[in-house]
């Protein structure tokens, strides 16, 4: 399988830094939901530069298949307790936003005080549902991507960059 590079490992996480910034300085306090498996990069680095108090945990959703929708589920749920709270939802890709409305649906019966999203990668050409991130890292086309946290059946979740498969 062929790899393309499209954004480099400096690119990355200079603007994983600006993002992590933008977000501090909109909180006191902020709790953190990131969705696995996906998003276990992103998190680190995003949380790690952040001087605020900051909770972190995890929810595992199983993915579309096709169009059915019924496949959605929960696997891993978070297990802190975000009533009340300032949460935000960091996704590694925003493709075409079942994931992320179904997510956020969830989070919301919780009864946060705010809830935002965050999205390293946003693909908009592909959406399907009515949704957007307060905060995208990069706009790419639409093209599948691995790295950071991103896989392709397993594949490239480790590279410290995001490239583009060649089928
Ligand atoms: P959505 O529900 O269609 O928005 O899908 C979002 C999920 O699909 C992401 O969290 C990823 O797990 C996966 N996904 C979508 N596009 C890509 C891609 O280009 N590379 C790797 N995973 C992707
Ligand atoms: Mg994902």
């Amino acid at each position: 399988m062929r790899i393309k590079p499209i954004i480099n490992s400096f690119d990355l996480q200079k603007r994983v830094l600006e993002l992590s910034k933008e977000i501090e300085k909109d909180y006191e306090e902020l709790y953190i939901i990131g969705l696995l498996n996906g998003a276990f990069m992103f998190v680190g680095d995003l949380a790690r530069h952040m001087n605020k108090n900051v909770y972190i945990d995890f929810m595992k959703v199983s993915s579309y298949t096709g169009d059915k929708s019924s496949h959605f589920n929960v696997v891993c749920d978070i297990n802190i307790n975000i009533k009340d709270k300032d949460v935000i939802i960091v996704d590694d890709i925003l493709d075409t936003g079942k994931t992320l409305s179904k997510v956020k649906e969830i989070i919301l019966s919780k009864n946060p005080k705010s809830l935002k999203l965050c999205t390293l990668l946003d693909k908009p050409s592909r959406r399907e549902v009515d949704i957007r991130a307060d905060y995208v890292g990069f706009e790419i086309e639409d093209r599948f991507v691995v790295g950071y946290g991103l896989d392709y059946n397993g594949f490239g979740r480790n590279l410290n960059f995001i490239a583009e498969i060649e089928l």
